[in-house]
């Protein structure tokens, strides 16, 4: 498909800018020479035996088996594009600059090049996109100021507070480290356990846990940030995606439909939505807090297991991104890209939030062991401003930062010889106070099922009953302890919420119902498609 109109291959740049090329459609080894014949090996006689010395087959083999680097450990299977952000300069009616002096929002006329990448997260690489799961929704902002990441999900929840029970949660959720099957037993053993998680569970098992497509999704950074103002003053803050396409979720039984004929419909759909012009759109929403604990809540701020209630404080945009461009190499770019928590701007900062806190350790060190130490060379990870770091080496370094005109001996600083210099400072420094005693323990405002419950009840009767379902056909084969907590913990969340999952699972045990991936079986009734309004 990529050809130029005249027969001849046009020349497709690994990714981007710096792939140096033939400029004809001649094939070579990697090491430039020509390759006359590209079908025979060289053998004694054309029966064989093969000789050793065969450097393009042994090249070509080699390479080959080095294909696959390995896959993300969560979040393995995943669609990406290019576009932009376009910043309104203005939040609730207020100059942003009130608030953040980070340089992406500030200016109207500019356009900041992003990249996203859209996953599912339990699956492995070619997993089918229709699964019960969160979505992630990751953004690349290549800003003036060096890249910005928003690495955020389709729900504004998520199941822990704390990073250290992350590894246990995906094990959890992972297929069975002796059967390789998902098991919606060893799932519930786990969140039975963990009664933080009932909220995110919540979405999950209703039609929010399949969305019907990457379009028609919300995304939120979920974690609790900050921005920072010229004066160093901050002001706490979440980030929501809002579908300009509307949202659509699926039930259990649409998804099992579509997966029947098409595991890559998400992707597919993406891809083929940006190619016939009909680019998506997201408008990005803050919600603003005071920095601080905010005693009067009953919820805590940092707690990424709680929705901000909207009514409270509301959903203000500052901009918009479209996505118009395909990715032109799905390795180069959807697979080596790494996004993280760390990677903020000037104005831009972390909350005490102890779960972000946790999380912005793993992608750095995760992206270094399967990307490999110089992974920010790559094109799609490299900020789009000029580099000059004194950073040096290590496996597959693609270039030096030497800057033209500075004294390429100095690989330090400070020096009198010409290196590099700190640069100067866009504001005053935030500088919070902190003084408590070092601990291990859990924060004081939990309130684990209220919201839960909550959000129970604002579901449409379709999102309620799919729910109800979903978490019975999981359930139903699991051990009567599991089911037995798991009815103790809705009924904290809501009493109809608890009293229609008893009678669900009780409904079930004439039924053989197959353990298969959770959610599934064909007890389901048939629910119209309904759109589902924005949470
Ligand atoms: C990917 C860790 C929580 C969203 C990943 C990866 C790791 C990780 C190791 C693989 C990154 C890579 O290979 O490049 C963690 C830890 C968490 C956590 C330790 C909690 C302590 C979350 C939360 C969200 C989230 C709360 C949503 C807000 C994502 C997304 C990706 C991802 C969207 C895929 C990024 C991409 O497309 O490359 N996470 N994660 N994670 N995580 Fe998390």
């Amino acid at each position: 498909s990529h050809s130029n109109g005249n027969g001849k291959p046009q020349v497709i740049p690994a990714n981007g800018e710096n792939s140096a090329t033939t400029g004809s459609e001649m094939l070579t080894t990697r090491q430039g020479h020509p390759v006359y014949d590209n079908q025979n090996t060289r053998t004694v006689g054309n029966r064989g035996p093969v000789t050793m010395e065969n450097y393009h087959f042994l090249e070509k083999m080699s390479h080959f088996d080095r294909e696959r680097i390995p896959e993300r450990v969560v979040h393995a299977r995943g669609a990406g594009a290019h576009g932009y952000f376009e910043s309104y300069g203005t939040v609730g009616g207020e100059p942003v600059a009130k608030y953040t002096r980070a340089k992406v929002f500030q200016n109207t006329e500019k356009r900041t090049p992003v990249f996203v990448r859209f996953s599912s997260v339990i699956h492995g690489g070619h997993s089918p996109e229709t699964l019960r799961d969160p979505r992630g929704f990751a953004v690349k902002m290549y800003t003036e100021d060096g890249n910005w990441d928003l690495v955020g999900n389709n729900l504004k929840v998520f199941f822990i507070r704390d990073a250290m029970k992350f590894p246990d949660l995906v094990h959890a959720f992972k297929p069975d480290p002796v059967t390789n099957i998902q098991d919606g037993e060893r799932i519930f053993d786990f969140i039975s356990n963990t009664p933080e998680a009932l909220h995110m569970i919540t979405f999950l098992f209703s039609p929010w846990g399949i969305p019907a497509n990457y379009r028609q999704m919300q995304g939120s950074g979920v974690n609790t940030y900050k921005w920072v103002n010229a004066e160093g003053e901050a002001v706490l803050v979440k980030y929501h995606w809002e579908p300009l396409q509307g949202i659509r979720n699926l039930t259990q039984q649409q998804a099992e439909e579509i997966q029947g004929k098409n595991f890559n419909h998400a992707t597919q759909d993406l891809y083929e939505a940006i190619e016939k012009g009909e680019f998506p759109q997201w408008e990005l929403c803050v919600q603003i807090m005071a920095d601080g604990e905010h005693p009067e809540l009953d919820f805590d701020p940092l707690d990424d297991t709680k929705l901000w209630p909207k009514e409270q404080f509301p959903f203000l945009p500052v901009g918009k991104m479209t996505l118009d461009r395909n990715p032109v190499n799905y390795f180069a770019e959807v697979e080596q890209v790494a996004f993280g928590t760390g990677v903020l701007v000037d104005g831009l900062d972390f909350s005490d939030d102890k779960m972000l806190q946790g999380r912005t350790f793993a992608y750095s060190d995760t992206q270094r062991y399967r990307v490999g130490t110089n992974y920010l060379q790559l094109p799609i990870n490299a900020p789009k401003r000029a580099v000059a770091s004194n950073q040096r080496d290590g496996q597959m370094a693609y270039r030096q930062d030497i800057v033209e005109g500075l004294n390429p001996h100095v690989n330090y600083e400070p020096s009198t010889m010409g290196g590099l210099k700190e640069a100067p400072r866009n504001g005053r420094e935030h500088t919070p106070m902190y003084q408590a005693a070092l601990v291990r323990e859990k924060i004081s405002r939990q309130n684990n099922f209220q919201q839960a419950g909550e959000t129970y009840r604002n579901f449409e009767d379709w999102e309620r009953d799919d729910l109800i379902n979903n978490l019975v056909n999981t359930l139903a084969p699991a051990k009567k302890h599991i089911q037995e907590k798991m009815i103790e913990l809705f009924t904290q969340c809501d009493e109809d919420y608890g009293r229609r999952f008893a009678e669900g699972l009780k409904a079930s045990e004439s039924k053989v119902i197959d353990a298969g991936p959770i959610g599934t079986t064909d007890t389901h009734k048939a629910v119209e498609q309904a759109e589902s309004v924005s949470r």
